[in-house]
């Protein structure tokens, strides 16, 4: 069976799959559970300096589909409102009794050195393995100059790892917030700093929907209403880009990533890593299926490390990195068609809709002699966009199929109806 440890940071674990900063890791009694589950670590609940802050009611919004299957979590929560010395304790205990997992302490402060430098050197004491920075919730701290009003400044980000690893001598991790214009900037930052990784994303700034009764922004706290921080599967997107990011550009490359942001599946887990993270984290995923999520990310990487011929993450981590190009690198040469399989084809027509008013017109509904349509590709009209591929309810009823050509790579660059080609030559 495959190898799932990893190493992130110089900090071994035992997998690659850790529970983000939130609600999950929030005590002892979660912690516990989780480790019991199989989780390899957790970046505690972000403790803050005393007196605790005090949280609303209520704190969440949801995005559903159209099956109420939950795409995404907007949250209005803020750090850990427990007692430092009780959150400190708490992993003291839990360092003792799980020596194997991982302990990561997350903290945020205001922007002044003795605050950071004391809390981390506290939490430091408390025995965990690494510190995360959060620079990152958009709601809330960000009002009061901490989490994202830190993150989205890379001079104080750049500040902040300093003052942080001058404290200490474990680990830190700076988690940067995906409200930013440019993720390199902050990665940047984090790595002049002195950051040993970097964490990303936290949470993105939203509103996610509108209670049109009373006219209130959710989730609503008596009458009102506030951004929040979105996170779930439907920010995989935006978090897998700014991992690429940072692993494939020059500046910033060298930093370790710790991927997180919608991932739900093994498969979100593994597309992180080929993409850059040395490990992952997780956090809605767990809020919504619970601690033994991690099952499915544990046997499914396995069994797939093992259909790969993989033998250690290793050997995945970073393998996509060098496939990921700017656009004007791709090959405009390439071509590829769409194929309906008229054995998997249920007849509902919905190629046909998507093509025809929205794409190129390039699949035809006929009429069959024996009664029901036919549904055929027009290929001189299919420019290969993939809409009817990914909109037909049937799995592998249509495909996406290459070309032959004999045609070079050529880029836009090169292209001949490229107005700037002479320019360039
Ligand atoms: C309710 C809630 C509370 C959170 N609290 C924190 C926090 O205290 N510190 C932190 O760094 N991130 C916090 N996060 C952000 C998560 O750690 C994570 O970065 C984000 O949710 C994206 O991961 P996901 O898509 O797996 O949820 C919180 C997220 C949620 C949903
Ligand atoms: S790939 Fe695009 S253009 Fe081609 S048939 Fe499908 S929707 Fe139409
Ligand atoms: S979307 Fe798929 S199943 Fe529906 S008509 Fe088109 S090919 Fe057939």
């Amino acid at each position: 069976m495959a190898d799932l440890s990893c190493k992130i940071a110089g900090i071994d674990s035992l997998n690659p799959f850790w529970l983000a900063s939130a609600p999950p890791t929030d005590k002892k009694y979660n912690v516990v559970r989780a480790f019991q589950a199989g989780w390899g670590g957790v970046v505690w609940k972000t403790l803050g300096i005393d007196p605790p802050v005090v949280n609303v009611s209520s704190r969440y919004g949801a995005h559903h589909d159209q099956n109420r299957r939950l795409l995404g979590i907007n949250n209005i929560e803020l750090i850990s409102d427990r007692p430092l010395a009780l959150n400190l304790q708490e992993i003291r205990e839990c360092r003792a009794e799980w020596p194997d997992h991982v302990i990561i302490g997350s903290m945020m402060a205001p922007i002044e050195e003795r605050a950071w430098k004391d809390l981390a050197q506290q939490i430091a004491e408390s025995g965990v393995h690494g510190i995360e920075l959060n620079l990152g919730c958009p709601h809330g701290m960000c009002e009061r100059g901490m989490g994202s009003a830190i993150g989205q400044v890379p001079e104080m980000v750049e500040q902040v790892t300093r003052w942080v690893k001058e404290a200490v001598d474990i680990p830190v991790f700076t988690k940067l917030t995906p409200n930013i214009t440019n993720i390199l900037w902050s990665a940047e930052a984090a790595l002049k700093g002195g950051a040993d990784a970097v964490s990303l994303i936290n949470t993105v700034n939203s509103i996610i929907s509108v209670d049109l009764d009373q006219m209130v922004p959710e989730p609503m706290v008596d009458g009102k209403g506030t951004h929040g921080g979105y996170c779930g599967s439907a920010v995989k997107p935006i978090a897998l880009n700014m991992v690429a990011e940072i692993a494939r550009t020059p500046e910033t490359r060298a930093l370790e990533i710790s991927g997180i942001g919608g991932i739900t599946t093994w498969k979100d887990a593994a597309e992180f890593m080929a993409l850059g993270a040395n490990a992952v984290q997780v956090c809605t995923a767990a809020m919504i299926y619970g601690f033994r999520v991690v099952d499915d990310l544990i046997d499914g990487m396995s069994q797939w490390m093992d259909d790969q011929g993989y033998s250690s993450v290793d050997q995945f981590t970073r393998k996509a990195v060098p496939q990921v190009a700017n656009w004007n690198e791709l090959n405009m040469n390439f071509d590829t068609k769409a194929v309906i399989d008229p054995d998997k084809c249920i007849e509902c027509g919905r190629c046909h809709i998507a093509c025809e008013d929205t794409s190129h017109q390039a699949i035809a509904m006929n009429a069959k002699p024996e009664g029901g349509k036919e549904f055929v590709v027009i290929d001189e009209e299919c420019v290969g966009c993939n809409l009817c591929y990914h909109i037909c309810p049937v799995p592998d009823c249509i495909t996406m199929e290459p070309v032959k050509t004999d045609k070079p790579y050529m880029t836009w660059p090169q292209h001949p109806l490229n107005p700037m080609r002479d320019a360039a030559e």
